[in-house]
């Protein structure tokens, strides 16, 4: 389905809302490519090695997209997309309140084709294996075990300090999440990562709700520029993890609902 941006379309790039799981390879690609160089995703998940971090990120994207919580939007480049499938710019995952929710089409005639197909592989040292049956009967989005080579302390101390912000800042019953937010290297600063912002506000702005997320220090200006106000920080010491000798940041930022009236 393709999402309706109507006259801020830009011809080359199309905003997409994605509910078919077929896309998790690409949205995985898209997602690691943007973020291989932040050094809190280096210190994470230091193996160098695709074909262990690829197949966890697809699966989680897979099993993202089949419980049905998330909202995923994408910019495809049209100019880039042909027989061999579409091109993926850019990618952003929402969490927003089942009551606003864009409604997935695809959900109910996929549902009887998705539980004769099997899952992705999770790569090499994957401790644990969840059927797609269990996976799909109960619509449950159960992470895949991280890949081998993780480094589980950091992951653990970033997840906690996550969750901390979101029980303080996120209300999940009223208010909108952007989770992820990721443009191809080789798109940014063409306005893929504004397309998406811009679709994301004007939703909740329809329903007046408030959008919550956690900035990286990159992203930060382009959030300020969309309404976005910093409300808490929260640093990680990468050096403590066996990273690189300095404090990463994370930003927590809210953006109010406004009136679409006056828009
Ligand atoms: C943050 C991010 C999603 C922005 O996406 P984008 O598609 O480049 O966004 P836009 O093209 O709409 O540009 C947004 C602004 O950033 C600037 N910008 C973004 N990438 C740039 C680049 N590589 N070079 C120069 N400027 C860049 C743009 O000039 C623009 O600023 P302006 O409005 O003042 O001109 C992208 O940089 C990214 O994926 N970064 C790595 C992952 C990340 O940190 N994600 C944020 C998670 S919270």
């Amino acid at each position: 389905m393709v999402g309706n941006t109507g006259d801020r379309d830009q011809k080359r790039f199309t905003l997409k809302l994605i509910s078919d799981p077929s896309y998790a390879v690409q949205l995985a690609v898209a997602k690691h490519c943007a973020f291989k160089d932040n050094p809190l995703n280096k210190t994470m998940y230091p193996m160098d090695d695709e074909n262990v971090s690829l197949p966890w990120l697809a699966e989680r994207e897979r099993r993202a997209i089949m419980e049905g919580k998330s909202t995923i939007t994408v910019i495809i480049d049209n100019d880039d997309s042909g027989a061999d499938g579409e091109k993926i710019a850019a990618y952003a995952r929402w969490k927003i309140p089942a009551k606003f929710r864009p409604e997935n089409p695809d959900y109910k005639q996929r549902d009887d084709e998705d539980k004769q197909e099997g899952g992705i592989s999770v790569g090499a040292g994957s401790t644990a294996a969840l059927t797609v049956a269990e996976e799909l009967d109960g619509r449950k989005y159960i992470e895949p075990p991280l890949p081998a080579g993780s480094n589980v302390p950091l992951v653990t101390e970033f997840r906690a300090a996550l969750n901390m912000l979101r029980k303080t800042y996120w209300n999940e019953e009223t208010e909108y999440l952007l989770g992820s937010l990721s443009t191809d290297p080789s798109y940014q600063g063409q306005g893929c990562g504004s397309l998406l912002l811009d679709w994301g506000v004007r939703h909740a702005d329809a329903n007046g709700a408030a959008i919550y997320l956690e900035s990286t220090p990159v992203a930060q200006k382009l959030y300020k520029k969309f309404g976005w106000k910093a409300v808490d920080r929260m640093e990680l010491d990468l050096g403590k993890y066996g990273g690189p000798n300095l404090m990463h940041g994370l930003t927590a930022m809210r953006r109010e609902a406004r009136s679409t009236s006056s828009s």
